[in-house]
């Protein structure tokens, strides 16, 4: 019981809104990045190396009165594939789902080609995801494959 009341404390619920639970510690400032959570003006809570059953250490978002769409959502999948995406209103959890890779990716991530049109004009990212596990993403303009160790948010 004491437990439960102690796991409680470490972030408070929230009324409305979403909570991504499940993050790798380390990817929560990329996560919070990617989804411009430094840019609002609403309440955000972050927390990291809590203790995780499934996953040892992660982290936690909790963005009250912010909902996604999921084709927002999912591009978290890129640097987070663990996450699970929960809203929450009055308080009640209205759904939980896990992010999915999306099969293409417009924005967000830089190609690694340093000769890319896309990385000297004004011209937005683009990508085909052609490997999900093993995660390498192609570059629709240049055609080079961007790989999960090269990942770079814009
Ligand atoms: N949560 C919240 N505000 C609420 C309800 C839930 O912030 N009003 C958060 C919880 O802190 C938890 C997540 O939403 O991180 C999922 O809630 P719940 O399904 O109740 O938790 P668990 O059963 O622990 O989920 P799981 O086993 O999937 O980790
Ligand atoms: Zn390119």
């Amino acid at each position: 019981m004491e437990s439960i009341n102690r796991k409680e404390l470490k972030v408070s619920a929230i009324e409305n809104g979403t909570v991504i639970d499940h993050i790798p510690a380390k990817s929560v400032f990329r996560v919070v990045k990617m989804l411009k959570l430094d840019q609002t003006e609403l309440p955000v809570t972050i927390g990291f190396n809590f203790d995780s059953k499934k996953f040892g250490s992660k982290g936690i978002i909790k963005a009250s009165n912010l909902f996604f769409e999921k084709r927002d959502a999912n591009r978290i999948a890129l640097i987070a594939p663990t996450a699970t995406l929960i809203v929450i209103k009055n308080y009640e959890v209205v759904s939980k789902h896990q992010v999915e890779i999306p099969d293409t990716i417009e924005q967000f991530v830089k190609c690694v080609n340093p000769n890319c049109i896309t990385n000297h004009q004004q011209i937005t990212t683009r990508f085909d995801v052609i490997d999900k596990d093993d995660l390498k993403l192609q570059c629709h303009y240049c055609e080079k494959i961007t790989g999960k160790n090269n990942i770079e948010i814009l």
